[in-house]
């Protein structure tokens, strides 16, 4: 049993305040009656809320997409550095959020915030074959030499082993800018791995993740709730 301002908050529904003017104003029921205070226990799984007369379909856990903007730490808190979590607006705040691997502080876009570590640990996984798919603005040409070694693995003077990676960039039209799929996430792996080839990553940008793609109407920093249909989307359509 919790108590009702803790559930809705908990489902992005709306802040405490919100949900206190909302009881007031006789716009909640449990089970069919008006509830009448914030603090009422009810059972989540079992109970059935309805807000203005639509019956609030119960999630265990929040999958947040995030533009994720330069200069913000993938992390859940940090003392100097304002980190993705702070800029979760109060609507869509739990307490055990936190993001589903780490983009780099300049690294921009498509991240997932959860506070379901299941998910989260498969998402990551190398061995479920979720490939990230990112954008890397270069300071120098790419060409097919470049493109094979990156697509057969390498590894690295420390012992550091890269899987294939997938280059789907027409970079004979743009040789600086090359679309790279990988489905591990060492520390600064598409960095290390173009300069394994010679080449410095000026700009990096996350645009999908499985078959999910960033959503364009993100502005960065902006986030909003996965669908259900997107949810599923980041396991799917692996092409290996
Ligand atoms: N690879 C990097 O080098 N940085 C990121 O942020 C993500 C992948």
């Amino acid at each position: 049993m919790e108590r009702l301002d803790k559930i809705l908050s908990s489902q992005g529904v709306c802040s405490r305040k919100e949900i206190k003017e909302l009881l007031k104003n006789k716009k909640i029921k449990i089970n069919g009656a008006f509830a009448a205070k914030s603090d009422m226990k009810i059972n989540p799984e079992h109970d059935i809320i309805e807000i203005d007369g639509v019956v609030l379909p119960y999630r265990k856990f929040l999958y947040i997409m995030m533009n994720k903007p330069s200069g913000v730490l993938s992390a859940s808190r940090d003392k100097n550095t304002p980190t993705v979590i702070d800029l979760i607006p109060d609507n869509l705040r739990r307490r055990n959020l936190f993001p589903a691997g780490r983009l780099d502080k300049d690294t921009t876009g498509l991240l997932i915030i959860t506070d379901d570590g299941n998910f989260a640990h498969d998402m990551l996984s190398p061995k479920k074959h979720v490939y990230k798919l990112y954008e890397a603005e270069l300071d120098g040409d790419f060409n097919d030499a470049k493109k094979n070694i990156l697509e057969s693995g390498i590894t690295l003077s420390d012992g550091t082993v890269f899987k294939p990676a997938k280059i789907h960039s027409d970079f004979n039209n743009n040789p600086r800018i090359v679309h790279i799929e990988i489905c591990e996430g060492k520390f600064h792996q598409v960095k290390r791995m173009f300069e394994y080839v010679g080449l410095s990553v000026i700009n990096l940008k996350r645009l999908r993740i499985g078959m999910l793609n960033l959503d364009k109407n993100l502005a960065p920093g902006e986030c909003r709730l996965l669908t259900d249909e997107e949810l599923t989307l980041i396991f799917n359509g692996h092409s290996d």
